[in-house]
Formats: C-alpha cells, structure tokens, sequence
C-alpha cells in the first residue's frame, strides 16, 4: 500500500520540484521498493520501459490483467493522448483504446486530421482495474513512473488527458473535468489540454461540440498558434 506522504512526494516529481526524504522514510522497504523502482524507470529507453512495464509487479493490478497495456503510436509524436486504464478489450489485446470508447476516440482524432498512428495512446494505469473500477491511488502512484517516462521520451507538443481520471491525476486536483476543459494547462512544462473521455461522450452526445473546441485548441497549441 503506498503511504499519502509517498503520493505527495509523486506530486511534487510530477511538477519537477527535488525530493528530500529523510533517512528515517528511506530506510522503509517500501519506500525503498517503490523509490528504486522510480528511479530506475527515469533512465530507461523505449524498450527498457517497456520491458519494465511488461513486468511489472509494482500493484495488486498485476495479479488479474491478462497482459500490460503499454501504449500504442508515434513515439516521436508532437500529441500525447491520456486516458485512465485498460478496459475489458484493451487487457485482451494489449492495446489502449480498442473498444467502443476507442472507436470514439479514433473519429475525434480523424476530425482534426489526424490517425491513431500520428499520435501516442498511453493510461495512467497500464493494467486493467477489475470490474472497470477508477484506479486506486495507489495503482496510479505504482505506475506513475511509467507514464512520466513515456512523456520524456515522447516530449509531446501537447498532452491531451481524456477524462476525469487523467486530468485529476496529471493535475493533483479533484476539480470536475467541466472545469479543467476548454483551457490550456502545464503538466511539468508541457501545455496540456484537458477534454471528455470518449465513453463519456458515447452516453452523452450533446458534449461532443466542447470536445470539438478542446481538440481545436489542442491542435492550436501543437502548431505553436496559442500561447
Ligand atoms: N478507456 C481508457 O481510458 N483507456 C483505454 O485504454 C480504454 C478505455
């Protein structure tokens, strides 16, 4: 179980503010395990991390997921998609975005001229929580490393977090995604864009133009015409 005060030291990583732990926290296995395992995730190359990711024992998650669902695109791709967690279809394939959700995604992607294959698809959980419940914080704190290092990798023009979960985790906020969207944000220096998740917009259609407009201003950001 990771402790609160590990989460805010993730936070604090996340907006590139320096650590410093004193001996007594470090001297825990567990602080040591998860911290260690951080560490080692911040050096690796594409296929270190995704080799590190396939497997990975760092949650509970690792025990009932079929497979990993590492990320899927353009590993020089100026957007970063964001999106919460492997759902039913995506543990059994092992790729991000492939249900009905997906295929959502895959239009409003289309509508601003782009392919799956121009962007990169990536969770904030690479396994799939069971009954499709939200990630645990500690799952999304197990598996930050990952996504952090997907992000240096990547060094996206724009991050675009579809839903509730990936902005509230990217951002270390509970505001509602109506509140985050149609504005431009930084996640550790990079402008990110927050919109609704696509299962979401499947059950209510009628946000499907705010969507349009939060792809737009994305769009803007990625060519360099918003600030
Ligand atoms: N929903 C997500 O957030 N991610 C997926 O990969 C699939 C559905």
């Amino acid at each position: 179980m990771i402790q609160p005060e590990q989460q805010r030291r993730a936070y604090l990583r996340a907006l590139g503010i320096d650590v410093w732990v004193s001996r007594d926290q470090v001297d825990s296995p567990e602080v040591l395990a998860t911290e260690s395992a951080d560490a080692a995730s911040e050096t690796l190359d594409w296929s270190g991390l995704r080799a590190a990711v396939r497997d990975c024992t760092r949650c509970a998650l690792h025990k009932s997921r079929t497979q990993t669902v590492f990320g899927v695109g353009n590993e020089a791709a100026d957007w970063l998609v964001v999106g919460e967690a492997p759902g039913a279809e995506e543990d059994r394939r092992g790729e991000p975005f492939v249900g009905r959700a997906g295929q959502l995604l895959d239009e409003m992607l289309r509508a601003v001229g782009m392919h799956r294959g121009d962007v990169f698809i990536a969770n904030i959980l690479k396994c799939r929580p069971p009954n499709n419940r939200d990630p645990a914080a500690d799952e999304a704190d197990a598996c930050r490393a990952y996504l952090e290092r997907q992000i240096e990798l990547i060094q996206p023009k724009i991050l675009l977090a579809v839903g509730r979960i990936a902005a509230q985790q990217l951002l270390a906020t509970d505001t509602p995604v109506g509140k985050l969207r149609g504005r431009l944000h930084q996640y550790a220096g990079i402008p990110m864009v927050v919109t609704y998740h696509p299962a979401y917009l499947l059950r209510s259609p009628a946000q499907k133009r705010k969507a349009w407009q939060d792809l737009c201003l994305a769009m803007r950001v990625a060519k360099g015409q918003a600030a």
